[in-house]
């Protein structure tokens, strides 16, 4: 499987395949790929004649005390991964071609950027904006593939692909689990066995509001309460944030109603992990 490194590799592979005739699907990631990303990656072959999975840990979207130095790199298992669930090519580029030297252009989601996971990460979404917009405007994909995982993400994303008039499908694909309900993230490995053991706290919080909307209840507060005493049985989690709210516009709701996010974060150790169930 070819793995390209320029934007203009990628755009070129790109106008070949749909003058060839085939449509494009782009799957980003950061790498460390796990079964959630399989998921996007079949989802994309499946739906188009050509898949690009990139491959690019994104300096921009990181806080100074974040992560990125330590942030898993596991290229050539994600390579084979990629390859075994349908992608035709890997477009993985160095910071110096995404980034190039007195690079000043950034995509800044206004309101958007500032709610969920952007309050407690400030410039995060400035730079996931940023580089998906690269990556779509150099891959020109019928399709782009996120996992509802990252649900304060897909927002961002769609409001961008609709302000900036990018012809791009943001296609969203449901959480995958381990058996035990902890979502799948690359973020797992950081866990120590007690972490990981305190870190089910996210799904069952999630799965409190969902028994409750099951149950005909449906506003914010009882939603609230039961989340936050699920992370209360669990002194040592520090929790970043519980939340209902519109999914399109991550502004906060008095009560679930069809398209609702109901979306919490916490700390285990010094891992954050993020967890969400949307409403119907
Ligand atoms: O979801 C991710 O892995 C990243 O935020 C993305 C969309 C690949 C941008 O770097």
């Amino acid at each position: 499987m070819e793995i390209l490194r320029t934007a203009d590799g990628l755009r070129q592979w790109s106008r070949a395949s749909r003058k060839a005739g085939r449509s494009i699907g782009l799957v980003p990631t950061m790498g460390a790929l796990h079964a959630g990303h399989a998921s996007l990656i079949r989802a994309a072959a499946d739906s188009c004649g050509r898949v690009a999975v990139s491959i690019f840990v994104n300096p921009t979207q990181f806080g100074p005390n974040e992560d990125f130095a330590r942030y898993p790199r596991t290229f050539d298992a994600d390579c084979a991964l990629a390859q075994a669930e349908g992608a035709h090519i890997i477009f993985a580029p160095y910071v110096e071609e995404l980034y190039p030297d007195g690079a000043a252009t950034f995509v800044e989601v206004e309101g958007l950027s500032e709610r969920l996971d952007g309050k407690s990460r400030p410039g995060h979404f400035r730079g996931v904006a940023t580089v998906v917009a690269k990556l779509l405007i150099a891959a020109e994909p019928v399709r782009a593939f996120f996992g509802q995982k990252d649900a304060a993400q897909v927002a961002v994303l769609r409001r961008m692909v609709a302000d900036l008039r990018i012809g791009t499908e943001i296609v969203v694909c449901p959480i995958v689990r381990e058996h035990d309900g902890l979502a799948l993230s690359s973020r797992n490995v950081y866990l120590s066995a007690g972490e990981r053991a305190q870190a089910l706290t996210l799904s069952r919080a999630v799965r409190s509001a969902e028994d409750l909307v099951a149950h005909g209840e449906r506003s914010a507060t009882a939603l609230l309460e039961a989340a936050r005493a699920v992370f209360d049985a669990e002194p040592s989690v520090r929790v970043d944030y519980i939340e209902l709210v519109d999914w399109a516009t991550l502004e906060p709701v008095a009560s679930a109603v069809p398209g609702s996010l109901f979306a919490v974060a916490a700390w285990f150790g010094a891992t954050r992990l993020i967890d969400n169930t949307v409403f119907s």
